[in-house]
């Protein structure tokens, strides 16, 4: 096993963001700054506004230039963005390009991950079902409703379930459609999803091995979303370890791992699915998931031993190009 890396001296910690994950986000980074302290480092938190302008997180305008001095005097960075301008690769090409390593996954994977077509096309491509789904793209006609309701509309790339919604019967398809826009770009309409819903976390350690934290169950009522109410007001129900039979578990946990790396993640993921008496459907892929200390990332990884700070540290001494890390 490779040696064990020393946390770096200083980390830029980046939160906010152009998206409607920004609070969120902010949370987030906020959580990493204080785990980065606990480690004797130095963290450099950084927020991006809602306006993209950035500033030191306690206040502090910084222009461009400003930035890009500040990220280069760091040795790595945490980039607790969600979303999009940020999870969907433009951080990880940012950071790449004035050299700093990114406890992350690089713009490949986050830009195949961000958008929820492309990632179901990838996953039917590599023989993980999802549900059937028809895109419709950002300013086309919205033809016939395409499946028999109930059927869930979304955008391709928002989060936090902004824009998703269920149609219950065919004339409330062309306000789930505007309601989807709404929240950005593309949509994509899908046949809905019996099952439960149970999500498995990933990240590569520094010694090439997937760390795999325990499977996630949300407490979603049959016919209903986990919407963003249940997200962020407290009432969402977490099973973790979720109760599952070994091939349950042994095909969710195989299909994440695929995914990882048909994506080429780095750093931490999360891979969400539907358990269905037909077997797995994947939902969704967030490469820089939620990691507020109650998230459910580091609610899976706790369960099996690896608390909050130790993640953060686990995460940042797997960096690529930090020395040790796996080089993909
Ligand atoms: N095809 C579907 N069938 C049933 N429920 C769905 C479907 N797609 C999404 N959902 C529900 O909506 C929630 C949010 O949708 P998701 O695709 O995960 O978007 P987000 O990126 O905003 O989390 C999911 O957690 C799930 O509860
Ligand atoms: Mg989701």
């Amino acid at each position: 096993m490779p040696d064990r890396p020393t946390t770096p001296q200083r980390v830029a910690v980046i939160g906010g963001g152009v998206n409607d994950e920004h609070d969120v986000s902010l949370a987030s980074a906020a959580a990493v700054t204080r785990a980065v302290r606990a480690l004797g480092a130095e963290a450099v938190p950084l927020t991006i506004d809602r306006d993209g302008s950035w500033r030191t997180t306690d206040g502090a305008p910084l222009t461009p230039s400003d930035v890009v001095a500040l990220l280069t005097s760091c040795d790595v960075a945490f980039a607790a963005l969600h979303g999009v301008n940020g999870e969907d690769g433009a951080v990880a090409g940012f950071l790449s390009m004035i050299g700093l390593p990114l406890a992350g996954s690089p713009v490949r994977a986050g830009a195949l991950g961000i958008d929820k077509w492309v990632t179901k096309t990838l996953a039917e491509a590599i023989g993980i079902p999802t549900t059937p789904a028809v895109l419709v793209p950002a300013g086309a006609a919205v033809g016939p409703a395409p499946f028999v309701p109930p059927f869930v509309v979304k955008p391709t790339t928002a989060g936090s379930s902004n824009g998703v919604s269920v149609v219950r019967s065919p004339d409330g398809y062309p306000t789930a459609i505007d309601h989807a826009r709404a929240a950005g770009g593309d949509t994509l309409v899908e046949a809905f999803v019996t099952g439960r819903e149970v999500d498995v976390a990933v990240f590569r350690h520094h010694d090439g091995t997937l760390r795999t934290g325990a499977a996630l169950e949300i407490g979603v009522a049959d016919g209903e979303l986990f919407d963003r109410a249940q997200k962020y007001d407290g009432t969402a129900r977490f099973t973790v370890p979720a109760v599952l039979d070994d091939e349950e578990l042994d095909a969710l946990v195989r299909a994440a791992h695929t995914l990882y790396d048909t994506l080429g993640c780095s750093g931490v993921a999360r891979f969400d699915f539907f358990l269905t008496t037909d077997g797995i459907v994947l939902n969704e892929v967030n490469t820089s998931p939620g990691f507020t200390e109650q998230s459910q990332v580091p609610r899976m990884f706790a369960a099996v031993g690896l608390p909050y700070v130790e993640l953060v540290e686990a995460l940042i001494a797997a960096t690529p190009s930090l020395g040790a890390g796996s080089g993909r």
